[in-house]
């Protein structure tokens, strides 16, 4: 991607200032439209010197460069006194540091050497400062510089918060409106971007390095951050408060079983339990509502799965990172602009049937394919994992049903049914708290059939006690219930302690 497409036109840059104070709302939403698909696809580089000539001609212009040049940050603060307008004069010096870095950078460098750009824009970012006559502090030029850096090497204004680590997910609603994620609590931001164009040039040099596109023809994104982070794209005309940004970040230590127990997400006997279904083969579905935690859980159920099984790995963008030697991880894949070329987890699924799998995990079943994965449960590969958006264990059969009949075979419900009861043997939900905590509300045995309707066991619930300082106290906790898979625990030699289950000694024997 060449430079000037990366920061957008320096025109536009250099024009903005002007354009936001006499330009009507209207004009300038249709400007930003047009501008947008001609980001997208053919910005030539000969256009790009062409424009690089005129913002040089525009920034060198010392009647403009006069009219803002001013000693340092610091003084102007002093004398507006407000933040907004502190904000203002950063972001005003800001974009124009950037345009006549701009001017002076070579169109045509090579962005992949990141270190050899990074000597560069910060040589020419200290005599563009020199020559502009601009005082700064050490803090305040720090600061300018990183914030210039973040839009040519990074991911512009969102950068510091992907950098963060207290922050796990990143969420920009168009450019006025930035949430984060910590610790399970959402917050708003003071990260703002110039307008719509500035934050479509982040989206797209997220994904055009992964050849993929983002335009009005197909205004919706999924894919992956070179380190991993999981990113959706919705932009105008769907998105109707500008181009959205959805960024769960990628963790580098993902979450483990202790961390977990730690958290109070599970306990130590539950983990004991868990590790046994999962040894003993038996077929997992992990449900919950949305960003409740089922990848991580899923992660987590994957972990116990013994060394010398082969796994294969069925997702949308490879969010699992297993431990172990032996796994293949398959990733679908969108359609191309002619709408050809798409590997759906539908057909992953079939096709890992033929890979000799010991073990399927699908990241998540949201349609058809869980009618195949259900097949692929029922006939020899159980110890089978996936998750399924739902609200409880029993909305979590419903969806089931519903994605089995989205296959499209025109299946009656009453077989459909039976496939789940005999495919699936346990369902552990989650929720989201609402102070933020993840934590399992159901460990849920599939029994079987009952006349037409699927038998449901709970084993274990949680319960909460109370609530102090706005967290919720409680505990996941046996039901005293045993479930009826134990018996093939004892097939492959798991023994576990009947309390597991609160239940005693006595009442087992
Ligand atoms: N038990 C937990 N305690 C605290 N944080 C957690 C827990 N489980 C997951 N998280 C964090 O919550 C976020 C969402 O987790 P995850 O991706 O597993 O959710 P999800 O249910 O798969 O979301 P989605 O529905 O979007 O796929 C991540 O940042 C993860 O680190
Ligand atoms: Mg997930």
């Amino acid at each position: 991607m060449s430079l000037l497409k990366r920061l957008g036109t320096t025109q536009d840059l250099a024009g903005q200032e002007q354009s936001n104070k006499t330009q009507q709302p209207g004009t300038q939403r249709s400007g930003t439209t047009g501008n947008l698909g001609g980001s997208q696809t053919q910005n030539t580089g000969q256009q790009g010197q062409q424009q690089s000539g005129e913002t040089a001609e525009r920034s060198g212009g010392s009647g403009e460069l006069g009219a803002l040049r001013r000693p340092s940050i610091g003084g102007t603060q002093q004398q507006t006194g407000s933040t907004q307008q502190k904000s203002d004069n950063f972001n005003e010096l800001k974009s124009r540091i950037q345009n006549r870095l701009i001017s002076e950078l070579d169109p045509r460098m090579d962005l992949g050497n990141q270190e050899e750009v990074r000597r560069t824009v910060e040589e020419t970012f200290a005599s563009v400062l020199e020559s502009e006559n601009i005082v700064l502090t050490r803090v305040e030029r720090m600061r300018l510089f990183e914030a210039i850096s973040a839009e040519i090497l990074g991911y512009g204004p969102i950068e510091p918060l992907l950098k963060d680590e207290s922050v796990s997910e990143v969420m920009v609603n168009g450019p006025n409106q930035t949430y984060v994620e910590r610790a399970g609590r959402l917050e708003r931001t003071d990260v703002v971007f110039q307008d719509d164009d500035h934050v479509m040039r982040v989206i797209d040099r997220i994904v055009s390095p992964l050849g993929r596109r983002i335009d009005e023809s197909s205004p919706m994104v999924d894919a992956r951050l070179p380190d991993g982070s999981r990113i959706n794209a919705v932009i105008p005309p769907i998105s109707l408060v500008g181009p959205t940004l959805t960024i769960r970040k990628f963790a580098k230590d993902p979450l483990t079983s202790d961390d977990l127990v730690r958290f109070g997400t599970l306990t130590p006997e539950i983990v004991t339990f868990l590790k046994a279904c999962v040894e003993a083969r038996l077929n997992i579905i992990v449900s919950g509502g949305t960003g409740s935690g089922k990848t991580t859980m899923l992660n987590v159920l994957s972990s116990f799965i013994p060394d010398d099984e082969r796994i294969v790995t069925i997702e949308n963008a490879a969010e699992l990172q297993l431990r172990q030697d032996h796994v293949v991880t398959l990733e679908s894949r969108p359609p191309n602009i002619e709408g050809r070329g798409e590997v759906s987890i539908q057909d992953l699924v079939v096709n890992s049937l033929r890979m000799r799998p010991d073990r399927v995990v699908v990241g998540e079943c949201r349609a058809g394919e869980t009618l195949d994965m259900l097949q692929a449960m029922n006939t020899g590969h159980d110890g089978s994992l996936t998750t399924v958006h739902s609200n409880g264990p029993r909305d979590t059969l419903a969806r089931l049903e519903t994605m089995c009949l989205m296959a499209g075979y025109d299946l009656p419900i009453r077989a459909i049914r039976e496939q789940i009861a005999s495919a699936v043997d346990l369902i552990l939900h989650q929720s989201r708290l609402k102070d933020g905590s993840r934590r399992v509300t159901y460990i849920t045995e599939v029994q079987g059939m009952e006349g037409d309707v699927i038998v449901l066991q709970d084993v274990f619930t949680f319960e909460q006690t109370g609530q102090e300082n706005g967290k919720i106290i409680g505990a996941i906790k046996p039901t005293g219930i045993r479930p009826k898979f134990v018996e093939q625990f004892e097939s492959h030699s798991i023994y576990l302690p009947p309390n597991i289950f609160g239940t005693s000694y006595e009442r087992l024997f």
